[in-house]
């Protein structure tokens, strides 16, 4: 009989190797250690040098991935790569693919910015649903820092680079027990990374863009309140879909951009701390990569465990925001 439910069933990460303190970020702009860890709660980022990529960031933590769930990459069926900050935007799943020698696999790319790993997991949920793939791996990775502007201390103070991923399975039993997805794009001008362009005429009357993307921009204040807001509503209503209570989620896992995000979200939902995954302090907000990063850490670490029930929230650009409950392992 075809397996129709989804398991989560193995994990990994990826970093580079440098890390930053808030203290070297006072080299660059007018900031403090003190402003950056009791605003936001991060205390160091690792940033990406000039001669990392993505791919290879992301094929580690893939391969870890694959390794934990005990499948060779040749068993893949699926490869979603979510990310802002692909080495090509033409897609750099492909790439990954290459990398792993997961040669069955289709691959493409998938954009949410910071909602990206949610949904993305629920994506890949769908493709397993309806019987068409048995084995998906599904990454979040980005490099921020190459999209930051350095000399704004609003905003390059809040962001670190770094890669996680999972796979996802067919099994008997259904682990994931509920999601909502949401978009607003009347907001979308809260946090960008836009292309902007001035126009080139190629001949009469016909004129082309011609430009790049700029660093981010983003309204801080708009953002949190946002977060804060529809956050906890969300997980509010995938825990009704789910029939649970709030007491039997083990762990709330939120995309890592602020702790004071973190710590509002938990109070509104009765959460208490020591259920809160948190890991921002060492690695900023990583986009894409939050999410797994921290799933992975807590994983290795023993914190989750087989059957543990774990509330996913993803949130951020678009805007965007989602949920999903899902018990681990098979
Ligand atoms: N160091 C020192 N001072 C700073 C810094 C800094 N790094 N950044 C801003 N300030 C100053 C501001 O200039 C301002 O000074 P002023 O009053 O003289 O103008 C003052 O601090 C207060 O600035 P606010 O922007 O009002 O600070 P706020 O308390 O709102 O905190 C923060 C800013 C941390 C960004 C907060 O708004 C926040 O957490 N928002 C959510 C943003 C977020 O998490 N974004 C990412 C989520 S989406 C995604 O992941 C892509």
């Amino acid at each position: 009989m075809e397996k129709l439910g989804i398991a989560i069933t193995g994990s990994g990460s990826a970093i580079p190797e440098t890390a930053v303190d808030n203290q070297a970020l006072t080299q660059l702009v007018e900031t403090s250690d003190e402003w950056i860890a009791t605003r936001t709660g991060i205390r160091q980022r690792r940033l990406a040098m000039a001669t990392e990529s993505l791919s290879t960031l992301a094929a580690t933590a893939s391969s870890q991935a694959i390794a934990a769930a005990g499948i060779q990459a040749t068993d893949l069926d699926l490869i979603l790569l979510a990310t802002s900050t692909p080495d090509d935007l033409f897609g750099t799943a492909c790439r990954i693919q290459a990398e792993l020698g997961a040669t069955k696999a289709v691959a493409f790319d998938l954009t949410a910015a910071c909602s990206g790993f949610v949904f993305g997991l629920v994506t890949a949920a769908q493709y397993i649903r309806t019987g068409v793939y048995q084995n998906v791996l599904l990454i979040g990775a980005d490099i921020l820092s190459r999209w930051v502007d350095w000399t704004d201390r609003r905003t390059c103070v809040l962001f670190g680079d770094g890669a996680g991923a999972v796979v996802l399975q067919a099994n008997d039993r259904d682990r994931l027990l509920g999601f909502a997805l949401r978009s607003d794009g009347t907001q979308n001008h809260y946090l960008n990374l836009a292309y902007t362009a001035s126009s080139q005429d190629l001949i009469p009357d016909v004129n082309v863009a011609k430009g790049n993307y700029q660093p981010i921009t983003m309204n801080g204040k708009e953002v949190y309140r946002f977060a804060a807001q529809k956050v906890p509503e969300i997980i509010d209503k995938v825990l009704f879909q789910a029939n649970l209570s709030v007491d039997q989620i083990d762990w709330l896992l939120l995309h890592q951009a602020n702790q004071r995000i973190l710590d509002a979200v938990a109070q509104r939902l009765n959460i208490p701390e020591h259920k809160v995954i948190s890991n921002l302090a060492n690695y900023g907000n990583t986009s894409a990569a939050s999410i797994p990063l921290a799933l992975d850490e807590a994983v290795r670490q023993g914190k989750i465990k087989p059957n543990d029930i774990i509330a996913t929230s993803g949130f951020g650009a678009g805007l965007t925001w989602g949920a999903a409950i899902f018990q681990w392992g098979k």
